[in-house]
């Protein structure tokens, strides 16, 4: 089989000419590629812009995911390649996100956001049991919602299709449902202190430095304009969203900085409750 791309998780193969085999490593739990299944078939059945999941496969010791092939090019590689057009990708990046977030979770099947969140900041062992209990007593504060949330929403991981004009988003493990304004936290946070990884292609990583302040800041206003959510509205959420990324296992200097957005809200957290 053909490979036409690798992330952290899994290799990507071509598998017929319209499928697609997602074919994680070996020891990766089969609950968590099980659960991609399913978010990804219930969001497909809904009408959402996701491609089919068809199948759960063995190949050897490892298991795949047989996903239909979506026609085009990550978001992600058309920003580095045509840069002209940045500001176009950076726009529709924005508006798929907006149009993700339109659609609820009335059947109650996706995993809820505040659960996801205080899993994930329970578990982390980079912060102190006190720090962790005020960032869970801060998140019960925030508002409850059951928009669908995708929990990983980057331009790696939506595809665009230029004959359609429009935009698949792939990669829904970590789909869920919540407030809107918490996906996009979760987004700026990936954005503002996420690297590409070391055997990435240079001129990417490059290109990568160069834009990513002109990507987060017209995705976020873009985000914003479309939407009606205010600045202070995604913020408030940066704080359980950045401690809840401690938890995966990010690269040193990552670590680092999603640390510094974290600790920098608890210094200021009192006078945030007072304000609410
Ligand atoms: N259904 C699909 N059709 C076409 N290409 C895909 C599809 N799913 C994934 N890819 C390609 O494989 C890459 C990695 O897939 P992804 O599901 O995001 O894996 P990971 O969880 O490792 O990030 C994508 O960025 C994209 O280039
Ligand atoms: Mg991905």
């Amino acid at each position: 089989m053909k490979l036409i791309g690798q992330g952290r998780t899994a290799d990507i193969y071509a598998y017929s000419s319209n499928q697609i085999l997602k074919l994680y490593q070996s020891d990766f739990p089969l609950a968590a590629i099980q659960n991609e299944f399913r978010i990804t078939q219930l969001l497909h059945d809904k009408g959402l812009p996701v491609p089919q999941a068809r199948k759960i496969i063995d190949e050897g010791n490892r298991k795949g995911i047989v996903f239909e092939r979506i026609e085009g090019q990550t978001m992600f590689s058309l920003m580095f390649h045509q840069p002209p057009r940045l500001q176009e990708r950076v726009h529709q990046l924005a508006a798929s996100h907006k149009e993700l977030h339109a659609q609820s979770d009335d059947e109650r099947v996706l995993p809820s956001q505040k659960q996801v969140l205080s899993g994930a900041i329970r578990r982390t062992q980079l912060l102190s049991e006190e720090d962790k209990t005020r960032i869970l007593d801060y998140l019960t504060r925030l508002p409850e919602r059951i928009q669908i949330c995708h929990g990983d929403y980057h331009p790696d991981n939506v595809m665009m299709n230029e004959m359609k004009n429009a935009c698949d988003v792939i990669d829904w493990m970590t789909g869920m449902s919540g407030d809107p304004a918490g996906d996009v936290a979760r987004s700026w946070v990936i954005l503002t202190s996420g690297s590409l990884p070391e055997d990435a292609d240079p001129a990417i990583r490059l290109g990568f430095e160069r834009f990513r302040d002109t990507i987060v800041e017209g995705y976020i206003n873009h985000y914003m304009h479309l939407s009606g959510l205010t600045w202070q509205e995604i913020e408030s959420w940066i704080l359980p969203v950045a401690a809840a990324r401690l938890e995966e296992s990010l690269p040193g200097n990552e670590a680092e900085k999603v640390l510094k957005l974290v600790q920098d809200r608890l210094n200021h957290l009192d006078s945030r409750i007072e304000l609410k």
